[in-house]
Parts: C-alpha cells; structure tokens; sequence
C-alpha cells in the first residue's frame, strides 16, 4: 500500500471530527467523517419505519442506500440517495436512534465496506468508532481521543443551541452516555483503543494544539 492512512477513535462528542478535518486540510488528504454514514442510515431507516429486528428489512433497506461525500470543502457535504441530508442528521432525533443502527451487524458490514474502498488508493483521514481497529487495523496512524464528559457535553450543548436546536443540557449528556454505553458494549466491532493508538486527551487543550499534536506524530511515521 503507498496511501498513508490515519484512524481518529474515540468517545461522543470529543471533537474527533474537528481535529480529524483540520488534519486533512492541513495535509491535503481526504477527510471522511464514518459517523455520518451511520447517521445517513439511520435517517433512511427511521424515515422508512424500519424494523430494526427485521434482519429482512433490515438488508433490503440497505439495499436501496447510496452515500455520497463531497471533501474537502469547507463543510463536507453528505449526500443520501443523492439528497443533501448534512444538516438532518446532526439533529437530536438522529443522535437518539444511531446506537441502535449502528450495533447492527449487516449495517456495519455494508458501512465498513464502504469505508474500506474510501481508503484503497488515496491519502485518507478517517474518524468513527471503530477505524484503527476493524476498518483499517494497518492504518499508519491510530489516535484515539478522549475528554472529560463535561467539556464533552458542553461542546456538544452549544454545536446544537447554535444550530437552533431546542435540548437540554440534561439531554445532551444523557445521549452521549447512552451512546458511548451501546458503542462500548456492542458484540459488533465495539468502540476501543487499538493497542497501537496513541492517546489524546483534549480536554484542556485548544484546537490549535491539538492539531500540532497530530500533525507532529504525523511526521514521525511518513
Ligand atoms: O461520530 P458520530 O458521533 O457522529 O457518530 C454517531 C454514531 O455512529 C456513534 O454514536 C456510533 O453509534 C456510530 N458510529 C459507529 N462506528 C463508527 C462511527 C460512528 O458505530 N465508525
């Protein structure tokens, strides 16, 4: 393999995205955001009412879901069946179901697989769950983030009071714990550190550092 590969992990909330984004910039390599493609099908399935213990209804639906990114834009868009669904799935209701969607095994097939072919030929920053240890366990880089939950709600409090989105903060916390409970605790590819990732713990640390500090364990492996 000639691409170099960087995996982002780690807990809800704690600003993967941000850091996995300014990474790419930065390097000028593709940024895929995989949580996004989990929060596309649970858009899909929630708009279609789908049984979510129907493994029959389950794969049809998958069937018929087609992602698209565009990168390396300022906000990276997501397209669902050719549908700009960037803004709808950061929406609460989302948050609130996407565990549950993403603990599915066919799902996590058909999104790992996806995944894999992003990564084949190009230069690729990718943040999830599960992407230094099942997506790409050769990856060339595996950070894996955590923040104290306070600072991780708050973040996540105020991302969504901009957006216009009325929630509490008691909301908010009780969605990342709800979540971060059904990631860790799946049978399916579960959200761990991989023995190889190297841990940041941005709690303290403003997005500038937290930049140099992925960037600087950039170049000691290229
Ligand atoms: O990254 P984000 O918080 O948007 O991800 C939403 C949800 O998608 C996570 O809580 C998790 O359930 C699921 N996910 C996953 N595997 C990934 C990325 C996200 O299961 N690689």
């Amino acid at each position: 393999r000639s691409n170099f590969i960087i995996a982002i992990d780690g807990f809800s909330s704690c600003g993967k995205s941000t850091v996995a984004k300014a990474l790419a910039k930065k390097l000028n390599f593709v940024f895929v955001d995989s949580g996004a493609m989990y929060r596309a099908v649970t858009l899909f399935f929630l708009r279609h009412s789908i049984n979510l213990r129907d493994q029959e209804s389950v794969s049809d639906a998958l069937k018929q879901i087609h992602i698209d990114f565009i990168p390396n834009t300022e906000q990276t868009q997501i397209f669902l069946n050719d549908e700009d669904v960037s803004l709808e799935i950061r929406r609460m209701e989302i948050s609130n179901y996407v565990s549950e969607v993403s603990a599915i095994k066919e799902v996590r097939i058909a999104m790992v697989a996806q995944q894999q072919k992003l990564g084949q030929k190009r230069n690729i920053v990718m943040d999830g769950r599960d992407i230094g240890t099942t997506v790409f366990p050769d990856a060339d880089l595996k950070i894996f983030m955590t923040a104290n939950s306070e600072v991780r709600a708050e973040r996540r409090y105020a991302e969504l009071t901009a957006k216009g989105e009325e929630v509490t903060m008691e909301e908010v916390k009780a969605n990342l714990e709800h979540r971060d409970r059904i990631d860790s605790t799946r049978a399916e590819s579960p959200l761990r550190q991989a023995d190889d990732a190297i841990i940041l713990d941005n709690s303290d640390l403003n997005q500038e550092q937290q930049l140099a500090f992925v960037v600087e364990e950039y170049v000691k492996r290229k």
